[in-house]
């Protein structure tokens, strides 16, 4: 969709109100700033966009709220994932790789997460889409991967959350031998790492976010790379809203299930910045954002050094 472009604007504007926020703790205030300068952004872009993934239902969010219109109602009908602020902690903490995100695919393409909130998540370059199963034990897909893509398990890096529940799946791949990279949050910035050439991540595991399992596989599609993901209820409750909102909680999700399109785009703009992609910075010229626009309709990956010299 050639609408990429326009939708960096609108990450722009985000990471550039988040970024005022960065390190002062308070991850409310920042995330707020976001979700506001979003979704002003949004109003300039022709496009009849409705918020698929936002930030909570109606009644929980002001703004960007799951079945909003974005837009100004005249371009392409889409779908849309946003994340004003993926990583909220690493932004309030002044920690890297907090980025502003969105995905954009078709109307009606993209996976309803409903009321869940965390997914089982395995992320490969292309190479090793198919040969790499999330039922199959860690260290067979160590292997399996590390020969698609021609190297020694020892050199595999894995991303990884650094969470108490991935302690025996940390431990397990290292055990086979393989390097794990350990991040406290973020795991947006993990499956783009791991579905793009060069970033020096080969794979991302474990359990995160829902809502950011879908926003990534709209990266991971027009990357070509492939998620595996599958629904998993961190408590009862949520398995009993899940189950009752009619989700099938037992299905295997590849990347075609979470995003129905091979014209998904992608949009990231870097807030705290990081190895993967530059935060907002200020010089003499103005300010000056990083982005990584993919759409996947031309295949195209393009990072964007932009200088706003109109803001303030
Ligand atoms: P937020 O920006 O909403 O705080 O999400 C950050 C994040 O680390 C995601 O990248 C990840 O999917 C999810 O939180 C994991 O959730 P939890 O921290 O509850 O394990």
């Amino acid at each position: 969709m050639n609408i990429a472009f326009d939708l960096m604007k609108v990450t722009e504007a985000a990471a550039i109100e988040a970024a005022k926020w960065v390190g002062t703790g308070r991850k409310k205030a920042g995330d707020g700033a976001a979700v506001a300068a979003m979704r002003q952004a949004f109003s300039s872009i022709d496009l009849a966009g409705r918020v698929v993934i936002g930030e909570g239902e109606k009644d929980e969010a002001p703004m960007l709220y799951t079945g909003e219109e974005v837009g100004n109602g005249r371009g392409l009908a889409v779908d849309i994932a946003v994340d004003p602020v993926e990583g909220t902690n690493l932004m309030a903490l002044g920690r890297p790789n907090a980025i502003a995100v969105l995905g954009a695919a078709p109307r009606g393409s993209m996976y309803d997460p409903g009321p869940s909130f965390y997914m089982q998540k395995l992320v490969v370059p292309k190479e090793a889409s198919q040969v790499v199963d999330i039922d199959a034990p860690v260290e067979d897909n160590l292997d399996h991967t590390a020969r698609a893509l021609g190297k020694d398990v020892r050199d595999l890096v894995i991303f990884v959350l650094d969470k108490p529940r991935h302690v025996e799946l940390i431990q397990r791949i290292r055990a086979k031998g393989a390097r794990v990279q350990l991040h406290t949050d973020g795991d947006v910035a993990g499956s783009l790492m791991a579905v793009t050439p060069g970033s020096g991540v080969d794979m991302m595991l474990g359990t995160g976010g829902t809502p950011e399992g879908v926003i990534s596989a709209c990266a991971v599609v027009a990357l070509g790379g492939a998620i595996f993901g599958r629904l998993a209820p961190k408590t009862e409750a949520e398995r009993k809203t899940v189950l009752e909102y009619g989700t099938d909680i037992d299905k295997l999700l590849t990347t075609n299930d979470l995003v129905d399109s091979d014209k998904a785009c992608f949009v990231a703009t870097g807030i705290s910045g990081g190895t993967f992609l530059a935060g907002v910075e200020n010089d003499a010229s103005g300010i000056v954002t990083h982005s990584m626009v993919l759409d996947g309709g031309s295949g195209h990956l393009c990072m964007v050094r932009s200088v706003h010299t109109n803001i303030g």
